[in-house]
């Protein structure tokens, strides 16, 4: 049943990068879809600085416009024309009793449509401000409405640096807020070819007897960027690519990829399944870790002359359970590298009784594209079309673009914010589930800290260090022509 009433939706921060680039664009696309009705929605920006609602509208106006939005110019001042600016602190009650003032209002005068209250508070934030955010809003912002509503709130990572600091703030956040009101978004989530791994996985007989250790070798799951920490050296270097991208985007991937099937879609059936597979990993051995810093990282200014932080990382993850033992997860991540891409390379064995003596031609792979171009295919072996009984490897390939044309694939965050304004919890990560992943990587994290571990350097526009596709091969990776 669609709930009716109206809904204010609050970024906080709304003057910071993360809201200008993802959460305003997102809900703006939403809105041209139809799922942020004018007579019910109204979006508040709240930061420190004093600004008018113009000049907040016009800051993010320019972020709007892309490929995505058909009739951009119509579309865009009607949106903006639902955005409204409140300054304030993120720690003093002043600010914040305004801003309930004003959501007030709208909701006042938008009850007369009878309904509930919804209040969706998007903290586009640093995580040091989150507790004083969660108690001001716990103390002054609550939906208050005796008609029914409901108030959440939206946090990104980093969910703190180390298993301790996640869990203070957890708790933190906890005590004012009960867990199916907190939104924790790790955006890889919200991607089509992630999504689609729970359809893959389960819904075709065919994968259903091969995804194990019998006929797995390896399974790869891999990030590049072709651009180094531009802009963003200053926080890129106190968190390094193990937290910015292993500890939580490729994790979350892992769990879907190698997670048993749940009892049902349930979200909480769902999380139960993710968590019981990061209970399973094993510590991270120190010779199954490759790190790497690009050469040119360190002239940042706002990076320190000696930083030691990785801007690329291959870590190795074992599963000890009965369908993954023996098979190396192959986590792999790097900024500066010769291209962007985002995938997951399943590796099968070789098979027994080769008597093509075509082993050397490559094994099947199955290969899941999330970006760029969404894609899945299967490397095989087919006979050489022409007389001679020879063999080659070939793909049987699912392009979205051309399977799929004149389909929009939508945003992540697009997808994720529709999810939290419907109360669907299955695409957000659990708080058992942040504190099972960092108990994976808190040991390692600790020994780079500490200068126990230092990254190679590598070139930048390169693949990475060496050592990284040593590390690839000792795990039984082979490498295939093309890649
Ligand atoms: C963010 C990281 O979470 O993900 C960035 O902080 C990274 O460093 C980004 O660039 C990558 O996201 P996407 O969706 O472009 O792969």
């Amino acid at each position: 049943v669609p709930e009716i009433g109206c809904l204010s939706i609050i970024v906080l921060g709304a003057s910071g990068d993360l809201a200008k680039k993802k959460t305003f664009p997102a809900l703006f696309h939403l809105y041209c879809q139809g799922f942020l009705p004018p007579n019910e929605v109204h979006i508040f920006g709240y930061a420190r600085t004093k600004i008018s609602d113009d000049e907040l509208r016009n800051r993010i106006r320019g972020y709007l416009v892309s490929e995505r939005s058909a009739s951009p110019s119509k579309d865009v001042s009607k949106f903006l024309q639902l955005i409204k600016y409140v300054s304030g602190s993120y720690d003093a009650a002043e600010g914040f009793q305004t801003l309930d003032k004003e959501i007030s209002k709208h909701e006042t005068s938008k009850n007369s449509l009878e309904g509930s209250s919804r209040r969706l508070f998007y903290l586009a934030l640093p995580p040091s401000v989150y507790p004083s955010v969660c108690r001001m809003i716990r103390r002054y912002c609550m939906n208050k409405s005796n008609l029914g509503g409901w108030t959440r709130i939206v946090v990104e990572k980093p969910f703190g640096r180390d298993l301790g600091s996640a869990e203070e703030l957890s708790s933190q956040i906890g005590e004012l807020f009960d867990e199916p009101q907190i939104y924790r978004i790790d955006h890889y989530l919200g991607k089509e070819l992630v999504q689609n791994l729970l359809v893959l996985r389960f819904a075709n007989r065919f994968f259903l007897p091969l995804w194990n250790r019998d006929n797995i070798d390896n399974v790869q799951i891999v990030f590049r960027e072709d651009f180094g920490t531009e802009g963003r050296g200053g926080y890129f270097d106190e968190y390094g690519i193990i937290r910015d991208i292993i500890q939580n985007h490729l994790l979350q991937v892992l769990c879907l990829v190698a997670m048993e099937k749940p009892v049902s879609l349930k979200p909480e059936h769902i999380r139960d399944e993710k968590v019981k597979v990061l209970q399973s990993v094993l510590p991270i051995k120190d010779e199954e870790v490759v790190l790497g810093q690009y050469e040119g990282y360190r002239d940042d200014p706002t990076v320190p002359d000696h930083s030691n932080t990785p801007t690329f990382a291959t870590v190795i993850l074992r599963i000890h359970n009965e369908r993954w033992e023996g098979v190396p997860f192959i986590l792999k991540a790097g900024k500066a590298l010769n291209s962007r891409k985002a995938e997951i390379r399943v590796q099968f064995k070789d098979v027994p009784g080769d008597i093509f003596k075509c082993k050397k031609q490559g094994r099947n792979e199955f290969v899941i594209r999330l970006q760029p171009s969404e894609a899945m295919y299967m490397k095989l072996m087919v006979k050489q079309p022409g007389l001679e009984m020879s063999t080659v490897q070939s793909e049987l390939d699912l392009s979205y673009r051309q399977r799929y044309q004149g389909v929009t694939i939508p945003e992540a965050y697009e997808r994720l914010i529709l999810d939290t304004i419907r109360g669907d919890q299955q695409h957000f990560v659990r708080r058992d589930e942040l504190k099972a992943a960092w108990e994976i990587f808190t040991p390692l994290l600790h020994r780079i800290d500490n200068g126990e571990m230092n990254p190679i350097p590598y070139q930048a526009g390169s693949r990475g260090p060496a050592e990284a596709d040593e590390l690839l091969e000792k795990a039984g990776y082979v490498q295939t022509h093309g890649y």
